[in-house]
């Protein structure tokens, strides 16, 4: 079992698609995701302005638009255990891995960094914030980014830790 924490600033709009993407493509290429499965993907936010909250309606749009139910999900802080629990930390930004590192125990530093390391050919290094673009092509644009960084940490896990 590899658990993987998808992490942005307030887990409503970056994060949870990560985590939706994550799951629906680790179903279509064998894996299964759960407490019991191959994988486990959870996500969560350093701020804490929105805990509690459902996504953000355009994430929800635009998962949905590729056949991705993330309605389910709430918004939670990251917490230290978090750096315990989960194999991978990965943050959709340098601010939010700057965040994380504050926040890690030295001995999990090397859990932490950025989704778009795995990309095999990465446009940007970082998910941009949405907050920034505020129009549904630029959550597109987040979407097919987080798509990539996804399909290469799939990649990376099944050779790593799933192979054989
Ligand atoms: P996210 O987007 O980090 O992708 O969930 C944001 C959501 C909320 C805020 C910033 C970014 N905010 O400042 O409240």
């Amino acid at each position: 079992m590899v658990k993987v924490l998808f992490v942005c600033l307030g887990n409503i709009c970056r994060s949870p698609l990560a985590e939706g993407v994550f799951r629906h493509r680790a179903l279509s290429v064998g894996l299964t995701e759960g407490p019991t499965g191959h994988v486990l993907a959870d996500s969560a936010g350093t701020g804490s302005w929105h805990v509690g909250s459902p996504p953000d309606e355009r994430s929800v749009r635009v998962a949905r638009k590729y056949g991705i139910d993330i309605t389910g999900q709430r918004a939670r802080q990251v917490s230290v255990e978090d750096f315990e629990i989960f194999d991978y930390v990965l943050a959709m930004d340098r601010d939010n891995l700057r965040t994380l590192r504050e926040l890690a125990p030295a001995q999990h530093h090397d859990k932490l960094s950025l989704l778009l390391d795995y990309a095999a050919n990465p446009r940007f290094r970082e998910v941009p914030d949405p907050y920034l673009f505020r129009d549904e092509a630029g959550f597109e644009r987040v979407f097919s980014v987080i798509a990539e960084g996804v399909e290469g940490l799939l990649a990376h896990i099944r050779r790593h830790h799933l192979s054989g």
